[in-house]
């Protein structure tokens, strides 16, 4: 080995440990920032989409598994077969009897259209899915409203601003003794 090849290689070594090291910092300092990025731009957008308007209320997850609290039926013209069923959080509320509802109590509506059993005439079934009903409890974010965030929901998506109008008032004029709620636990 000539002279100036040993010193070529004794060169050569630190600067690729030094531009590694750099490229690690780099690195590591974008990836925080991807994350970030990511992570609120992802979910964060879809949630914007599904939410309902005015009070930026989702579907909840597994509402098909939670508790029943009571069935309902509707007559025409609507003509639905109901079930109200609620988050633990709401189960124990009910089953304690007081009112009102703590927070993080989750109530959802869920609706179907009558249908006339195939198997037996006088049976009446859920026909198909019409609105999936929500209202969650937070009484500092929803103080305006007796505490409670509404949704209604038609195909997995939140109906238009002026239906939401219309939940407080009703469920006020009518429930206000029983923290706005209208379902009773069906004994
Ligand atoms: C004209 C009156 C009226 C309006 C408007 C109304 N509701 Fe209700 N809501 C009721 C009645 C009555 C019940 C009792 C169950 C049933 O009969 O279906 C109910 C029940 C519910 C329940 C189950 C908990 C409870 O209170 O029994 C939810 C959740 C709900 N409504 C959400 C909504 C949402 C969201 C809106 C607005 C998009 C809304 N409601 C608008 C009358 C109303």
């Amino acid at each position: 080995m000539t002279t100036t090849e040993t010193e070529k290689k004794r060169f050569s070594f630190p600067t690729v440990i030094v531009l590694a090291m750099i490229l690690l910092v780099v690195f590591l300092t974008c990836v925080p920032y991807l994350v970030t990025i990511a992570l609120a731009e992802g979910p964060a957008e879809r949630a914007t989409a599904d939410a309902s308007p005015i009070f930026g209320v989702t579907i909840p997850q597994g509402y098909k598994q939670w508790e029943l609290i009571a069935p309902a039926e509707e007559a025409a013209p609507l003509d639905e077969l109901r079930a109200v069923v609620g988050n633990q959080t709401a189960i124990d509320a009910y089953q304690a009897g007081k009112f009102p509802f703590p927070d993080g109590t989750i109530l959802v509506k869920r609706a179907w259209k009558r249908k006339q059993s195939p198997e037996f005439a006088s049976a009446t079934i859920p026909g198909a899915a019409t609105t999936v009903q929500v209202m969650v409890k937070d009484s500092k974010k929803y103080a305006a409203t007796g505490g409670w965030g509404f949704g209604r929901f038609v195909n997995g998506k939140p109906v238009d601003e002026a239906q939401h109008r219309t939940c407080f008032a009703c469920h006020e004029a009518r429930a206000k003794s029983r923290d706005y709620v209208f379902t009773r636990l069906a004994p």
